[in-house]
């Protein structure tokens, strides 16, 4: 086929015949290569397969997350907290109650070893007595409703039934959301009260020495308060006490800053995780401040104490207190 006949009519023709059908064979082409349709019945498997695994959709509304129809994490968070944290966790503060119960029927009350003189030296203002019983006082409501809400279902459900149950959790959840703060602002004030009484003194390495003269009974002198007390007052008030109200804060107002539910996850098992030590280490405060020492409650509930008690309990504090020093370290 010469030059020439490239520029005939004919051949024009039969390029744009070709072009033509290039153009209507394509999509027949690419039709032809195009997976099948599913059934319909097999497309909706596949969107709930993609619906359940958070892959997320298209939606009018607003928001973190509000393409996503369901939380795929969601399921493993509640086997965590509703398998280990509630095992582990239950287990822990029955074991504490249990040790407790053990070491008061072994060693009974820690009594004075001589009479009391009668005299009473001030041990605590009204203002640290306020900031004390203002975060007793909530903690132990925090604490029952705290645990209602975690333990409610397993150990009340059976004896209040769905619907006593249900309102029983409605109205813990409500106290504890609105109590929180004011837990957290009773917890500052006591930090704030006691901060310099719990700083590191040298009597402290004694102490820690003869673990208190807990097991052997010997009497250790410490300052205003001893390293065990230090140890609640940082570990369990401070760090522990800020932690637990912190998130429980961040907890009480989702809205805010546009928090992904995933965030909110880990929050409520961390804020439940440091509620159970909390829980457990105040034990130990509680029973010492009632009946594990004779004469400590009268101390927070009155302010003062009778002078055989603080030499025996605090005999540092007791000295300088006596030599007309504040008994501050
Ligand atoms: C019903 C519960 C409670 C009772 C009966 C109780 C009793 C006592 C008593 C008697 C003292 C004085 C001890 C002494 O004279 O050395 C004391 C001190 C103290 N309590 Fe409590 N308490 C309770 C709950 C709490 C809670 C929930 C917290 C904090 C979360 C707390 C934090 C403190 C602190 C920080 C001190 C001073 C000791 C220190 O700073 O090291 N107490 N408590």
């Amino acid at each position: 086929m010469g030059a020439n006949s490239l520029k005939r009519p004919a051949a024009w023709l039969m390029r744009l015949f070709a072009v033509l059908l290039a153009l209507l064979a394509a999509p027949l082409a690419l039709a032809a290569d195009a997976p099948a349709a599913k059934p319909p019945g097999d497309q909706v498997a596949d969107y709930w397969r993609e619906v359940r695994q958070g892959v997320p959709g298209l939606s009018q509304v607003q928001g973190a997350e509000s393409g996503v129809l369901i939380n795929a994490e969601g399921q493993a968070w509640r086997d965590l907290r509703n398998g280990p944290i509630k095992k582990y966790g239950g287990t822990i503060l029955l074991a504490m109650i249990g040790v407790i119960a053990l070491f008061y029927l072994i060693k009974g009350q820690m009594k004075l070893s001589a009479p009391p003189t009668g005299r009473k030296m001030q041990r605590f203002t009204s203002f640290e007595r306020f900031a004390h019983w203002g975060t007793a006082v909530t903690f132990v409501l925090m604490g029952i409703t705290g645990l209602a809400i975690l333990f409610g279902r397993t150990v009340l459900g059976p004896l209040l039934g769905s619907e006593g149950l249900g309102g029983l959790l409605a109205l813990g959840k409500l106290v504890h959301n609105y109590l929180g703060p004011v837990f957290l602002f009773f917890t500052i004030l006591l930090i704030g009260a006691f901060l310099r009484d719990n700083v590191w003194q040298k009597c402290d390495a004694a102490w820690i020495a003869k673990a208190g003269g807990l097991f052997s009974g010997g009497h250790v002198p410490s300052g205003r308060f001893n390293f065990g007390e230090k140890t609640w007052f940082w570990l369990g008030v401070t760090f522990l006490g800020l932690f637990v109200a912190g998130t429980g804060l961040i907890l009480n107002f989702p809205a805010l800053m546009d928090r992904t539910r995933e965030l909110m996850q880990d929050l409520v098992l961390l804020h439940a995780i440091g509620a159970v030590i909390l829980l457990t280490l105040s034990f130990g405060h509680i029973y010492m401040g009632t009946i594990g020492v004779e004469g400590a409650l009268d101390s927070m509930k009155s302010g003062e104490v009778d002078e055989t008690w603080a030499k025996e309990h605090h005999e540092i504090w007791y000295d300088d207190v006596k030599a007309g020093k504040s008994g501050h370290p």
